[in-house]
């Protein structure tokens, strides 16, 4: 059988994500209670970062520890990768010696190129087009604070960035509502949206997008590799925090959250991570147990 590869959203089907997600709850449950789970003793997983990372970095090598693996952390910076190695040879390579290998990296093509020529599961740890093990973490979360997600509106509040794009796919693949604020010049990729137009509502104006929503979500105003905009789009999306008056138009019981790292004082009020409204500590511990569960579902596949 092909090998699976998680680059987005859409290499899974609807069940198979509802699947992900009901054993990562299950996981989750084994490791709070200290139940062996090391169903994976001598495997190896990869993890190539060519972008910082703390939640992504420690979520999968404490994850492949507790499945009782090996996670090797590689750098550009110590690895021929850096020096301009093709993807084509390292992925033919590092599959040749690992079990599984999740990638960090900037252009999206990277990831596919090495998924294409390796002979092992690649697992996408964000690119800067998508972030699906975000969503694994961000529907486990809904789950467990609001039950199931589908029917539900979402809320988008700001940049139409890589963690847009992939709310828009779980939009599809979660079957649920999409409202997203954006500032022009701002907004998520074109086809996409439009590829998805039935269940997105597009609106320049946060008000507009929170009203009655269930959930509610923010990133960064400049995400990595645009450390050079960053002045512009502070201007740009100046009124477009998430703060307590913007939370007070969504649903009475609705819930905030951030993949992180967050900038105080920008796209959140200086106090809304810890806000009632706010589960975004949650959401941070679940990238272990949704990934988890994911790379087992890579692994047996
Ligand atoms: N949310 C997220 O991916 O965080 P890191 O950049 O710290 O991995
Ligand atoms: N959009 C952010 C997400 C960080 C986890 C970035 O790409 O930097």
């Amino acid at each position: 059988m092909a090998t699976r590869h998680f680059l987005s959203l859409l290499d899974c089907s609807p069940l198979e994500l509802q699947n992900i997600i009901a054993r990562a709850i299950e996981l989750k449950a084994m490791q709070k209670q200290r139940i062996d789970h090391a169903m994976f003793p001598n495997h190896v997983l990869g993890m190539i970062f060519e972008k910082s990372s703390t939640r992504t970095r420690v979520s999968f090598e404490a994850g492949f520890a507790q499945f009782g693996g090996h996670a090797m952390f590689l750098s550009p910076r110590d690895t021929q990768l850096g020096r301009g190695e093709p993807i084509s040879d390292s992925a033919k390579v590092i599959s040749s010696m690992v079990d599984i290998v999740m990638i960090r990296t900037f252009a999206h093509s990277t990831v596919e190129a090495f998924a294409k020529y390796s002979t092992v599961p690649v697992i996408n740890a964000l690119t800067d087009v998508y972030h699906p093990c975000q969503l694994l973490a961000d529907v486990q979360t809904f789950v467990e604070h609001r039950g199931s997600i589908q029917g539900k509106r979402v809320a988008w509040v700001g940049d139409g960035n890589n963690m847009c794009h992939s709310y828009i796919n779980a939009a599809r693949q979660f079957d649920f509502e999409l409202a997203i604020a954006c500032p022009d010049g701002y907004r998520p990729d074109a086809q996409l949206v439009e590829d998805n137009a039935g269940r997105i509502q597009m609106t320049t104006d946060p008000r507009v997008a929170v009203q009655g929503a269930d959930l509610v979500v923010t990133d960064t105003w400049a995400s990595m590799g645009q450390e050079d905009e960053k002045a512009e789009r502070m201007k740009a999306f100046s009124g477009y925090q998430v703060n307590d008056e913007l939370m007070s138009r969504a649903a009475s019981d609705a819930i905030f959250m951030h993949c992180l790292p967050a900038y105080r004082g920008m796209e959140i009020a200086e106090d809304t991570l810890d806000a009632p409204y706010s589960v975004v500590w949650d959401e941070a511990e679940n990238r272990l147990h949704a990934q988890k569960a994911l790379m087992e579902f890579l692994l047996k596949a």
